[in-house]
């Protein structure tokens, strides 16, 4: 997730551009650029680092414009480096692009555009953008047809700006990544969400797939594929910047939860075919883990309990894998052999005790592999490869979106290192479940009965939580979770456990949420009969018609899937459960007592 941002016809277009790129750093923060027109040409100030970087150095500079577009960049195609930072240009440095999305041919656009002469200089997908345009420019095409006959060449996600030099007009388009207008008195803005102008103008156009904007200081034209030009509703928005940017929800991490399927359509784009039921992984072609003979996995936090998922998944298809707490793996060091491969999950890259795990595998000699949502963090700098997992910028101290895009990442991974590694075989219908899976998280969330299940048990004195096999690390999570956000009492079993102790704790107060997932739910009866006989409350999470269900004093339902993937279903019910109980004792839901997103000290 990127920000893009442009203004025409103000004399203040330069602080404009810096105002909107800073209200827009919630979409993405590795690096950020600008490039204005003021009379002597196009000018572009880019940089590695926050917009209040990027906005030092142009406030040094102080250049004018009244015309102009901007990027705060989430790095998706290349390390966050100035060169990697928006705009990019063309051979000429006429044309200026600021892109959102993911453009899936650029690597053959980028070879034929090579073959021709271009000098493209980052690793991004966006630098093709600009290349193209300054072709059809040379072929004498109109700065129009050549922004209009480039953007038919793209495949993949976008939303675009561009300026020309020479011309005080904004060129943009969409499809498959947000981009508004917001019509001004004297000036008119385009962004990808409406803070980024909401201090100038609260009049929008939201523009849909497929529009092209045409905008200068009088006005703007939109119009459509075929040519036509539309009309779209003007519409006045009265939120506040804030709640603007958490797009209407009361806080972040409800609006994360309810990303997860655009995170895992991210997540997936391009790694799986469900036909064939195969997984491609970018950085690793077949055959990259012949040599693998164990796996472990080092994390924390949430990021432990999708390794704790992974090791289930790799135990299922026959690879032997571990998963250790980080800041347990310095201090024992595990056996390991030359063919152990290392992998570190961390959704920010830089917590303290998994880099300094990770070191250690590092300095033993073995394979380390980083699974992180941050491109250019340290732990993808550190490792030999990465795997990334796009979930896009989490804001909620609570991981949500990125524990799903982990697992789901780390299902990739483990059917790659399977296929590779044992007589394993690809299976279609795990590979199609995946590719279903965004879809069934949206029913989950549009029919969840979380919230009055939150209300029924509020005033409960403990929460337990229990699963078995890929349940366990989600009843984990489903603790965890409620615990950071509402500072209820919370703890996760495995379900075998309950019986060996925590059964005395088990009263008509502490409801118990029984988690079953396909696999193993003659023996989740079980343990729910188990809880019933000793008056507790059971919530089960499982599929509607199911005996566990009709077991249960209220069922948190999901749909049924493949059992490798039902964990992902029932840890969303656990999210909103806990999301709403938090809400209900007015928590502080984004920014919890005593917890940092990121925990960069052992
Ligand atoms: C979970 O909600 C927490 N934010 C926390 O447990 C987190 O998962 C842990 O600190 C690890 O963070 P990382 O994934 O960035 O390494």
């Amino acid at each position: 997730m990127c920000g893009i941002t442009a203004c025409v016809g103000s004399e203040r277009t330069v602080p404009t551009l810096l105002t909107g790129l800073d209200n827009l750093e919630y979409r993405g923060y590795d690096s950020a650029g600008i490039a204005i027109q003021n009379g002597d040409g196009l000018s572009v100030f880019k940089q590695e680092g926050k917009v209040s970087d990027l906005a030092e150095r142009v406030r040094r500079r102080d250049p004018t414009a009244t015309t102009g577009i901007g990027h705060t960049r989430w790095s998706t195609h290349g390390p966050p480096t100035d060169g990697n930072a928006h705009p990019h240009t063309d051979c000429t440095g006429e044309i200026a692009i600021v892109h959102n999305g993911i453009i899936e041919n650029y690597a053959q656009l980028r070879s034929m555009l090579k073959a021709r002469g271009h000098e493209l200089t980052s690793a991004t997908d966006t630098e093709v953008v600009p290349h193209l345009v300054e072709e059809r420019l040379d072929q004498g095409a109109t700065t129009f047809e050549a922004f209009k006959d480039t953007v038919d060449q793209l495949e993949g996600s976008y939303a675009l700006a561009m300026v020309a030099e020479g011309g005080d007009t904004v060129y943009a388009t969409r499809d498959g990544s947000p981009l508004v207008l917001g019509v001004g008195e004297e000036a008119n803005f385009l962004a990808s969400d409406v803070p980024a102008f909401l201090e100038f103008t609260g009049n929008v156009v939201y523009l849909e797939n497929g529009d092209t904007v045409v905008m200068d200081a009088d006005g703007y034209e939109i119009s459509h594929r075929d040519g036509a030009s539309i009309e779209r509703p003007v519409r006045e928005v009265d939120w506040t910047a804030e709640d603007a940017e958490k797009g209407g929800f009361d806080h972040y991490m409800l609006k994360e939860i309810t990303e997860q399927p655009t995170a895992l359509r991210q997540t997936i784009r391009g790694r799986i075919d469900p036909d064939r039921g195969s997984v491609e992984l970018e950085t690793f072609p077949d055959g990259s883990f012949a040599d693998v003979e164990r796996v472990q996995f080092i994390a924390c936090g949430t990021s432990y309990h999708a390794a704790l998922y992974a090791v289930q998944i790799l135990s299922n298809r026959g690879v032997p894998a571990d998963a250790f707490l980080a800041s347990e793996y310095t201090a024992g060091v595990p056996p390991t052999d030359e063919d152990t491969l290392v992998v570190g999950v961390t959704q920010s890259g830089e917590t303290a005790d998994t880099l300094n795990a990770l070191e250690m595998a590092r300095e033993r000699g073995l394979e380390t592999v980083a699974v992180t949502n941050v491109i250019g963090s340290t732990a993808a700098r550190t490792c030999d490869e990465s795997l990334f997992i796009r979930a896009g910028p989490e804001i909620g101290v609570a991981a949500t979106k990125t524990f799903s895009s982990q697992i789901v990442t780390l299902c990739c991974l483990a059917e790659r290192i399977a296929t590779d590694s044992t007589d394993h075989c690809p299976s279609e219908t795990f590979v199609q479940a995946i590719e279903e899976l965004p879809g069934m998280i949206e029913s989950v969330i549009d029919r969840s009965t979380a919230e009055p299940a939150a209300i029924a048990y509020s005033d409960s004195d403990s929460y337990f939580f229990v699963g078995r096999n890929e349940a366990r690390p989600v009843a984990l999570e489903g603790a965890l979770k409620l615990k950071e956000i509402s500072y209820e009492h919370a703890e996760g079993f495995a379900a075998g456990e309950l019986k060996h102790g925590p059964l005395a704790l088990v009263t008509e107060s502490t409801p118990v949420f029984a988690i079953a997932t396909g696999s193993n739910e003659e023996r989740m009866v079980s343990t729910t009969e188990e809880i019933r006989a000793r008056d507790g409350p059971v919530i089960s999470v499982a599929p509607a018609d199911s005996e566990i269900a009709a077991l249960a004093d209220h069922n948190l339902a999901v749909p049924e899937t493949h059992p490798d993937l039902a964990g992902v279903l029932a840890n969303v019910q656990l999210q909103l459960f806990a999301y709403h109980t938090a809400s209900l004792l007015d928590r502080a839901i984004d920014k919890p007592r005593n917890l940092a997103k990121s925990v960069t000290v052992e």
